[in-house]
């Protein structure tokens, strides 16, 4: 599909890197009770693939809402977004659904696990979902790479805030997803615990080029991304 941005991404020769995700002039507002409420301002980014890119800002700054329209999960009042090449902003929540089944893997502050599903079927359901064969090895595996082969059987009321979060990354690894987007993917983790998460988070990004997006309060985090972008005031300003 012809857009815009996709001229930048094949017009040098010397960028040879494609764009994972990338917004112009975005607007979300909401109606409040007071009245309307604008939490994005005209904000504008790019993010190329086998990129790692830290948000930060104040809480309530707008980091889970943008974070939520860059993944297709929630749509802007205006403004383009072009996500793995494809504009997603005017599409219906089934269209955005397939975008998101095929590139990308989210982390929710929140977590979202399925309450009646164990850690491993909630990691296997997407991967189910698409018929994949392995599903069951490939959760296991991933439990195990998070630390949680001891858990695999609990629902996500016999699990730990922090081991929750946990069954959520491994979900969101599940389907190799292309761009993970992350909202405080460390918030519930004791230092050691988010250090083994950080370092698998950017282990994926190298072996197999993930694009990494993550919201994070944690600067140890932050600064190992190639780029460090502020959300103040509705839009974002790089960090030098
Ligand atoms: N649907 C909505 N209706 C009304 N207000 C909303 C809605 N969604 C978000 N907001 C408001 O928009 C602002 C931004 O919310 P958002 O969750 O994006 O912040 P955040 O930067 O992720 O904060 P935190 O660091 O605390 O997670 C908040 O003030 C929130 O109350
Ligand atoms: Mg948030």
């Amino acid at each position: 599909m012809a857009h815009p941005l996709e001229a930048s991404t094949h017009t040098s020769p010397d960028n040879q890197q494609q764009t994972a995700v990338a917004v112009s002039d975005l607007i979300k507002t909401v109606v409040a009770r007071n009245g309307e409420l604008t939490i994005l301002s005209g904000l504008n980014l790019q993010i190329k693939s086998g990129e790692s890119a830290a948000i930060v800002g104040a809480s309530g700054s707008g980091k889970s809402t943008l974070l939520g329209i860059l993944a297709g999960l929630d749509q802007p009042s205006a403004g383009s977004v072009v996500l793995a090449d494809t504009r997603i902003d005017h599409l219906d929540e089934d269209s955005r659904a397939r975008v998101r089944g095929e590139h990308v893997g989210f982390v929710f502050q929140s977590f979202q696990l399925l309450p009646n599903l164990t850690a491993l079927e909630n990691v296997m359901l997407p991967l189910e979902l698409v018929g994949r064969k392995d599903a069951f090895k490939r959760a296991d595996d991933l439990l195990k790479r998070v630390g949680l082969d001891q858990r695999t059987d609990h629902y996500p009321r016999q699990l730990s805030g922090g081991e929750q979060q946990r069954v959520a990354i491994a979900r969101a690894f599940a389907g190799e997803p292309d761009i993970l987007f992350a909202d405080e993917p460390t918030g519930n983790l004791d230092e050691k615990t988010g250090e083994k998460i950080i370092d698998l988070l950017f282990q994926v990004n190298r072996e197999n080029g993930t694009t990494l997006v993550l919201v994070t309060h944690d600067l140890s985090l932050a600064s190992r991304c190639d780029r460090v972008l502020h959300l103040h005031g509705g839009v974002l300003k790089e960090a030098e």
